[in-house]
Formats: structure tokens, sequence, C-alpha cells
């Protein structure tokens, strides 16, 4: 069979995403000739408003606004969906499949709700989908995981997987400015959008941990049974207080499996200053994982932009473009998938930061250590930070303790005539532990 010369994309988008992908098959255009053993050419670009100036010149007749423009041209081997949202991003992606066009996405949101059928619907056609920039933005951390580090059995991962949020904690700890000063800049910058919802209260980061639980441990986790905590309650006090301890706070995506059942979360910690993520400032992202036969591995980059992007999507474009040209059938994201029983986040064992408000007279101390007592909570460490007009604040952390006995302790403590405020509940990932 004659080779095929020529691989012809259809892009779903050209946003930021999509605009830094044309840019790239430029910029690189006979690298990839080379890598792919064919030409890629971009044949037709979706878009909303055709009439609308585009940063790179294209002739008029290369956009539409039609799909049926692209899903189904006779001539287009692959089709790139940078569009965002799930809908109708899912169903041009379901549509591309059952033409038997290979699909490639950076989509999160479709691709941790809907990305089991997709795969299952793709493997019927015999087809494939890429979703590369989907989690890390440029880093690789997809086919590692899947392919790389498939002889590893992986048990825990944690990453900070959100730039967004990051940079706007960053900004908080280094410059001791407030939460809502921090999100106005990273939202001048182009780092945050108008509704920082996604970003700022865990959404974005918990369908990358659904992705990246899919990978690790063999199963998709619904996002109703993803635990979310955003970072909105962070204030720089607590940050300085973190330091002063010898912890950072960062907002983390963690999987972990305990006897079996998987937990995926997305919360706030206090972070070791020891420990590696806790060097990941700005908007870059990483992830930290250890296989048992690995050991501990990190990835580190920039996790979102419009060339960091592309290089993952165009990485996927080549990978799909070989595999045609070639005749060979690449399953580089098929993961295989079963099943799990999902753990509880009250059975969960965890480490707490505390800060709270109480009134500044004797015995304090007392009922908070027996109140928690009651509830076998062990308290690590307290101290009375400030007081102030009749009033102390108080930072403790606890010992590692199952999720459910906290919880019902601070409820009651919340309750108690000497305590006026709770400010602040965070997870403390103890030095040397990963949870
Ligand atoms: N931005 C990043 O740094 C980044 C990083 C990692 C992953 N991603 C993912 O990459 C994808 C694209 O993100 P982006 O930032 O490039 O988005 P974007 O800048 O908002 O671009 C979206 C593009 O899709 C087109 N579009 C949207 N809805 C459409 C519809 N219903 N019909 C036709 N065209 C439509 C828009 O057309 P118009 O131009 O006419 O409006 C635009 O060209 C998303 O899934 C995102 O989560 C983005």
């Amino acid at each position: 069979m004659e080779q095929q010369k020529e691989i012809r994309l259809g892009l779903l988008g050209m946003g930021t995403v999509g605009t830094g992908v044309v840019s790239l098959l430029h910029r690189n255009g006979e690298l990839m000739q080379k890598r792919a053993g064919c030409t890629i050419t971009v044949e037709k670009i979706l878009v909303r408003d055709t009439s609308h100036p585009r940063e790179i010149a294209y002739p008029a007749d290369k956009f539409t606004s039609n799909p049926e423009d692209i899903i189904d041209h006779p001539e287009i081997d692959l089709v790139v969906e940078l569009m965002g949202g799930i809908e109708p991003a899912r169903q041009y992606m379901e549509r591309a499949l059952k033409a038997g066009k290979g699909v490639i996405t950076a989509n999160k949101d479709v691709i941790a709700t809907h990305g089991e059928e997709l795969l299952k619907l793709a493997r019927e056609n015999r087809c494939n989908i890429w979703f590369e920039g989907s989690v890390g933005g440029g880093i690789p951390l997809l086919r590692p995981l899947k392919n790389c580090l498939a002889a590893n059995r992986v048990e825990k991962f944690l990453g900070i997987v959100n730039g967004t949020t990051n940079y706007i904690l960053t900004r908080m700890e280094w410059e001791g400015i407030s939460f809502e000063d921090a999100l106005r800049d990273a939202q001048d910058l182009g780092f945050a959008e108008s509704d920082p919802t996604n970003d700022v209260d865990g959404w974005d980061a918990a369908y990358k941990v659904v992705i990246l639980g899919g990978l690790s441990f063999g199963t998709f986790v619904s996002m109703e049974n993803i635990y979310m905590q955003g970072i909105r309650g962070i204030s720089f006090r607590d940050l300085q207080y973190a330091r002063e301890l010898g912890y950072t706070i960062k907002l983390v995506a963690v999987g972990d499996t305990v006897e079996g059942r998987v937990s995926l979360r997305v919360h706030p910690v206090l972070l070791p200053l020891g420990h590696p993520l806790a060097a990941v400032y700005h908007e870059y992202n990483a992830l930290f994982l250890e296989g048992d036969a690995v050991g501990e591995v990190m990835f580190y980059g920039k996790g979102a932009g419009a060339f960091p992007t592309a290089s993952a999507v165009v990485g996927d474009v080549i990978e799909a473009a070989c595999g045609k040209v070639h005749q060979i059938d690449s399953s580089t994201m098929d993961i295989q998938l079963s099943p799990r029983p999902v753990l509880p986040m009250g059975e969960m064992v965890s480490s707490f930061y505390l800060r709270l408000q109480a009134y500044d007279r004797p015995g304090v101390f007392a009922a908070l250590a027996s109140t928690f007592g009651e509830h076998q909570v062990s308290l690590d460490m307290i101290i009375q930070k400030r007081s102030d007009e009749g009033t102390a604040e108080i930072v403790l952390i606890t010992h590692r303790v199952k999720e459910d006995n906290f919880w019902a302790a601070l409820d009651k403590i919340s309750g108690l005539p000497d305590i006026s405020k709770v400010f602040s509940v965070f997870r403390v990932i103890q030095g040397g532990s990963q949870r």
C-alpha cells in the first residue's frame, strides 16, 4: 500500500491554544515533516465568528462556522478539538470518532466527564483519541504515566495542576497581598478568567485529578465523588503562620489508594518547605508520584499557555500522523479501565491546621484539648499567635486523625462559649509523608 504523504487536520477552535498550534505547525513544519514522515497541513478551522480578525493571516476559505465542513470532510484525517467546554465539543468528538477520524484534544472537562465512553467509541471505530494537553499543559505527564511507568504500581500522586491558583498563592505569600488583589492581577495578566470559579474553587484541578486517577489507578471516578476545597479561604496570615512553622500552602490534586479503595481530591495543604512541590511557584505546575519500581518521580513545567499547550497538542498530532502514515495501530492513550470502590472522605486519615479566635481567658487551651480528646483527635502543636482587645488567635496542628472525628470535634469546638470565630482549616502534609 502506498504511504500517505500528507495528513490533513481539521481544527475545532482557534483561540489561545488553536493559534499556538497553527503557529507551531508553521514554525517547526520541516522538523515535524521529518519526524512524522509526511506533511501536516491545516485544511479547515471551525470558529464561532468567521469575520473576527485573527492573529494569524489565513485565507478566509479556511474558516467555517459549520462543524460538518470538518467532521464530514472526506480528506480530513485528524480532528483537533480546541474549543473548550463540554457541549458541543463532546458531540463533535463523538461524531469524528464515528467517522473513523482520530481525535486530538486538550479538553479536560470532556475527558474527565466522558473520557471512558469516548475511549470505547475510538476502540470500536478502530481509531484513537489523544489528550496529552488536557493535564499539565506542556508537561509530558499522561504518556509517561501510561507508557514509561507502565511497569509500576502507582499508589499515590500529588500535583500542583492549576497555574492560576499557584500564581495567586505565590503573589500572596511573597508580597503579603490579599487574595482579591492577587486575583485581580492574575486577571489583568491573562492568567485568570473574568469568572475565576473554575480555577479558584478547584473545578479545573478536579477534572485533571480524574484524568490522572484514570491513568494511575485504571479507574474513572465521577466528578461527584471528587472532594473539592478551593483557595478563597486562604489569607496572608495563614501563609505567614505556615511559613513560621516550616510550611507553604499549595492547592493540590491528590490521588491515593487505601486498601483497594481510591481517593481523589483537590484541596489546599500545608506542605513542608523541604517537599519537592514546595518549590513550585508562580504559574508553574508539577506532579510528584511514587512508583513501586521507579521510586519518587517529579514532572515540572508550564501547565498552560498557547505554546506550552500547543507543544503537547502538536506532539499528539505528530504521533497520530505517524501512526496513519506507517499504518501502526497506536493505542497510546487507550487506558484499560475497571470500576473500583471510592474511599469516602470521612474515612480518610489527615492531619489538620486550624486557626481560630478565642476569648482571652484562662482555660481555653484546656477546653480545646479536652473537646478534641473526646473525639480521639490528638494535638501535635498549639500556640497562641496574638491577642487583641480581649481575644486571642490560636493556631494548632493535629496528629493524623480520621476526618469524620476531626469535623465532629470542630463542630463542637465552634459552639464552645470560649471560641469566637473559626478562621481557617487546611490539611497538612507532615514531613516525610505525602498525605
Ligand atoms: N488556554 C490554555 O492555556 C489551555 C491550557 C490547557 C488546556 N486548554 C484547553 O484547550 C481548549 C481551548 O482553550 P483556549 O484557551 O484556546 O480557548 P479559547 O481561547 O476560548 O478558544 C476557543 C475557540 O473555539 C471556538 N469555539 C468555541 N465554541 C465554539 C462553538 N460552539 N462553535 C464554533 N467554535 C467555537 C472559538 O471561536 P471564536 O474564536 O470565533 O470565538 C475559539 O476560536 C480548552 O478545552 C481548554 O481547557 C487550554
